[in-house]
C-alpha cells in the first residue's frame, strides 16, 4: 500500500515517515515544503502516483497562530487551498485522505471537550483548519479519516512548539545565572508525535473512518510541563518553574487560545484503538534522544 505524506519533514509528518516506512509491505514518500508545495496545483498533480489506491496523509500547513494572524493571506493558500488541491490528488490517486486537526478548532469552553461538542475555534489558523477539515468532509463524507490532535512535542530540532521552544530558553536562563522561570498555567495534553504517528497508522491500516480525538494519557499546565524539563534534563538544582496566570502570558499573543482545552478521545477508547501513553512518560524517553545532550551540564 502507498502512502504520500505532504509537509513531509514536519514534526508530524517525519514521525509518520518513519512508522509507515517500518511495516513490511508499505511504501511512503514524504516530500518536504520545497519538494512537493501544496500551493502548486502541477507538482500536486505530478505527485498523484505515490499515493495511488493508498493514502494521502496531509500533513503540511502554516502551524503557528502567531503567523498566521501575521500572515493570513498566506496562511489561507497554505492550509485551506491547499487542503484543495490535497483533495483533488487524493481523488485523482483513488486514494483516502487522513487529516490531522488541530484541538485549537475547539475553544475549550467545556472540558473535557467531547466528540459532539461543536468546534469554534478562536484563532484565525483555527478558522482556516476548521474550513479545510469542512473542505475534505463536504468531499468524501465519512470516507475521509479526521484526527483532531492534542498539542505536540517531538521532532527534536524541527519541534517548534511549547518543548522545542522552552528548552533553549531555560537552558539560555540557566546561563545567564537566573534562577526562576516563569510560565503560564494553561493546561493541554502534551502528546509525543511518535505515539500520535503509530496510534494514526493503527487507525488507518484498521479502515477507520470519520473523525477521533486524540491526546496523551493525563493532562498539564504549561508550568508543570517544563517542571518536568527541568527534572528530566537534570536542572533541579539550577532553576525553579513558577507558575504564572495565563492571562498575563496571553496578552502578548496576536491569537486567542483556550485557557484550558482536554480532549476526551471517546471513540478511541470505546473502540480500543487507543495506543496512547501517560504524557511523563513519553516526555522522559523522549529527551532522552541524544540531540538534548548539548543541553544537559556534566
Ligand atoms: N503542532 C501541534 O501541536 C498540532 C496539533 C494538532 C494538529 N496539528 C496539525 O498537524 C499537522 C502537522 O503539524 P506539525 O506540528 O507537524 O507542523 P510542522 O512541523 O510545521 O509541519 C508542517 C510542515 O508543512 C510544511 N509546509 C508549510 N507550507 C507548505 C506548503 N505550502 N507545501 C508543503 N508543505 C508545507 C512545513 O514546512 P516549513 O517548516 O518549511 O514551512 C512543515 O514541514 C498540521 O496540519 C497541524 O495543523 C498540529
Amino acid at each position: 500500500m502507498r502512502f504520500l505524506i505532504t509537509g513531509g519533514h514536519g514534526m508530524l509528518g517525519g514521525d509518520m515517515a518513519r512508522e509507515i516506512a517500518a511495516v513490511p509491505g508499505l511504501t511512503v514518500a514524504n516530500p518536504g515544503k520545497h519538494d512537493l508545495d501544496v500551493r502548486d496545483g502541477a507538482a500536486m498533480r505530478a505527485a498523484v502516483g505515490h499515493a495511488e489506491n493508498g493514502w494521502l496523509v496531509h500533513c503540511a500547513a502554516m502551524v503557528n497562530v502567531e503567523g498566521c494572524a501575521r500572515d493570513p493571506e498566506g496562511a489561507r493558500a497554505t492550509i485551506v487551498d491547499g487542503t484543495v488541491e490535497a483533495i483533488g490528488l487524493a481523488k485523482a490517486a483513488g486514494a483516502r485522505l487522513f487529516y490531522p486537526q488541530t484541538f485549537l478548532t475547539h475553544d475549550g469552553r467545556s472540558n473535557p471537550i467531547s466528540e459532539t461538542e461543536d468546534q469554534r475555534p478562536l484563532s484565525l489558523y483555527g478558522e482556516l483548519k476548521l474550513e479545510a477539515q469542512n473542505r475534505i468532509e463536504d468531499a468524501f463524507g465519512e470516507d475521509a479519516l479526521i484526527v483532531v490532535m492534542a498539542g505536540f512535542f517531538g521532532g527534536e530540532a524541527a519541534d517548534k512548539n511549547f518543548v522545542g521552544r522552552i528548552i533553549p530558553a531555560m537552558h539560555a536562563a540557566i546561563q545567564r545565572g537566573e534562577r526562576e522561570f516563569e510560565v503560564g498555567d494553561r493546561v493541554w495534553q502534551p502528546t509525543w508525535t511518535r505515539d500520535l504517528a503509530l496510534n494514526s497508522l493503527h487507525l488507518m491500516l484498521a479502515g477507520c473512518r470519520g473523525r477521533y480525538q486524540m491526546a496523551c494519557h493525563g493532562e498539564a499546565s504549561f508550568a508543570e510541563l517544563a517542571h518536568e524539563i527541568v527534572c528530566a534534563l537534570g536542572w533541579q538544582d539550577r532553576l525553579r518553574v513558577v507558575p504564572v496566570d495565563a492571562a498575563s502570558v496571553a496578552g502578548n499573543e496576536l491569537g486567542r487560545r483556550p485557557d484550558r482545552a482536554v480532549l476526551s478521545c471517546d471513540r478511541l477508547k470505546t473502540e480500543r484503538l487507543d495506543l496512547q501513553r501517560d504524557w511523563r512518560a513519553t516526555l522522559h524517553a523522549y529527551l532522552r534522544h541524544p540531540h538534548f545532550d548539548q543541553f544537559r551540564f556534566s
